[in-house]
């Protein structure tokens, strides 16, 4: 009989393309997804340890599940991720009904784990090596991903995926666990890329999105030849089904004259930037361990604004930080103000264990203040991204389309006319009334009204078939 698995998502887009992973060599493996705890006889957490907010989600998570554990014993419970790498058997401390705890770099695994968890062998472990736990080909080798299995049906959009490029963090900078969680910076192979993006392709995906946590710092040397993100986008650009490219997320040393040439000649590349700069206080930066000032990050907005004159550049910031004063957090409003992201993602400093800066720095700015400074710069940001999206007021834009609206799925609508969403070349946000057969099409939307975070349009007349729309703008 078909084994039925839940599996819940939480973290960033590596985990989402992971879990999309996990389905695929669970498929191959016998199980049909389900979308209810109650009907699962496997539920797997995809995990995140960013912040402390994530990993309490999943513990309350867990908590709920142990009542599901208690009435089905038979039924199996799995912690998957950056949460399962970073607490590996502690988690048994806490929730002690689990029965796999599998690592990012270890979920090639995952269907001979359950098969073991099946024998009666429970708990089961899998997690990669610790970043001083011996040789480092041995160390890259237990994080390294298992990624040309896919499963459409697990993506966002049939339309849109997500190709990760590079495996791991060196930066180390000293709030984050992604070092430790991931292991080792090391570019995939670019024929393996390549050959992925093709079997996408194939699939009828439109859009890639390239994942790295420092995506353009991609590099893979092999007899003598180095290739570098601008050289992978060149070659990806030559598959003809593909629209669109993307590539997340930057690091601002990172952003080279070739890259942003590279995205203003390749008509495919969107002209979207997400490059945090994460303070605006060379004081912050600095006991970040960021690796650059504020003054050398805008030689580099000033270098995107010359080569790329229309892209838009987005940022995360950290509020907050060990000894932020409020003269380093105005530093960071006046920063902002200057730079102008399309939208920022504000988050409050969370204490990680074994980081360097829960080693040496006190978490000592009061959690009212971080609060306080949070939504002073979101409200600041959304100031900011509306008046730049009124400036798409009476144009046409070209949108990718994705399918129903968060508002068409909510209300459940149905019927030929439905309000649709997509986004433009530079990652805008439109939503707009159509027919559902226009998902997957490139289409002209004229824009009549504006939120900081959607433009609302109109559905521009089509003289000609979609698929003849989509050449031109391809
Ligand atoms: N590799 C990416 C992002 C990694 S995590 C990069 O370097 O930009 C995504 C975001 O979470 C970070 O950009 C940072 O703003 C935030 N973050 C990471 N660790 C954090 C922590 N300990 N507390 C609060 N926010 C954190
Ligand atoms: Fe974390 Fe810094 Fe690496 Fe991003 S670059 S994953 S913030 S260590
Ligand atoms: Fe979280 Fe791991 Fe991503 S810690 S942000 S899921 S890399």
């Amino acid at each position: 009989m078909q084994k039925r698995l839940y599996i819940q998502t939480v973290g960033c887009q590596m985990n989402v393309l992971d879990s999309e992973m996990v389905v695929a060599a669970l498929r191959q493996a016998g199980y049909g997804l389900t979308h209810s705890v109650e009907a699962a006889d496997t539920v797997l957490l995809n995990t995140c340890s960013v912040r402390q907010h994530a990993e309490d989600k999943v513990y309350s998570l867990l908590g709920q599940l142990r009542t599901w554990k208690r009435a089905h014993p038979d039924r199996v419970l799995g912690v998957l991720g950056c949460m399962a790498q970073k607490e590996q058997e502690r988690l048994l401390d806490r929730a002690p009904f689990v029965d796999l705890i599998v690592g990012p770099g270890q979920l090639c695994r995952i269907a001979q784990l359950l098969a073991a968890v099946a024998a009666g062998e429970r708990p089961q472990l899998a997690v990669s090596l610790a970043r001083t736990a011996g040789p480092r080909a041995a160390i890259r080798r237990s994080h390294e991903t298992f990624d040309p299995l896919r499963d459409p049906t697990m993506r966002p959009t049939p339309f849109q995926a997500y190709l990760r490029i590079q495996i791991g963090c060196d930066k180390f900078c000293t709030y984050c666990v992604v070092p430790m969680t991931r292991g080792p910076e090391q570019g995939r192979p670019p024929d393996d890329i390549l050959r992925e993006a093709r079997v996408l392709a194939d699939q009828g995906c439109r859009e890639i999105t390239l994942l790295g946590q420092t995506v353009n710092s991609y590099r893979y040397d092999q007899d003598g030849r180095s290739t570098c993100l601008a050289d992978l986008l060149e070659r990806l650009h030559e598959i003809d089904a593909l629209a669109r490219l993307k590539f997340v997320t930057n690091y601002p040393r990172d952003m080279t004259p070739r890259l942003l040439e590279t995205v203003r000649d390749l008509p495919k590349c969107s002209p979207y930037l997400h490059v945090p700069l994460q303070s605006g206080s060379n004081a912050v930066l600095s006991r970040m361990k960021r690796g650059y000032t504020v003054e050398q990050y805008r030689e580099m907005m000033h270098r995107i604004w010359d080569l790329l004159p229309g892209a838009a550049v987005s940022s995360d910031f950290i509020v907050g930080f060990p000894g932020e004063t409020d003269e380093d957090f105005q530093q960071t409003v006046t920063a902002v103000r200057e730079f102008r992201f399309k939208n920022s993602f504000i988050f409050k400093y969370s204490e990680r264990a074994g980081t360097k800066a829960a080693e040496r720095l006190r978490d000592d700015v009061p959690d009212a203040v971080k609060q306080a400074r949070n939504r002073e710069l979101l409200v600041l940001q959304d100031a900011i991204s509306l008046e730049d999206n009124r400036r798409f007021l009476d144009t046409t834009v070209e949108v990718l389309v994705e399918g129903p609206s968060k508002e068409s799925r909510r209300r459940g609508a149905e019927g030929p006319i439905l309000q649709l969403t997509g986004r433009t070349p530079c990652d805008r946000i439109v939503v707009f009334d159509g027919p559902l057969r226009h998902a997957g099409a490139l289409l002209p939307v004229h824009i009549l009204d504006t939120t900081p975070h959607t433009l609302v349009g109109r559905l521009q007349p089509v003289s000609v078939p979609p698929d003849l729309v989509q050449l031109q703008h391809g």
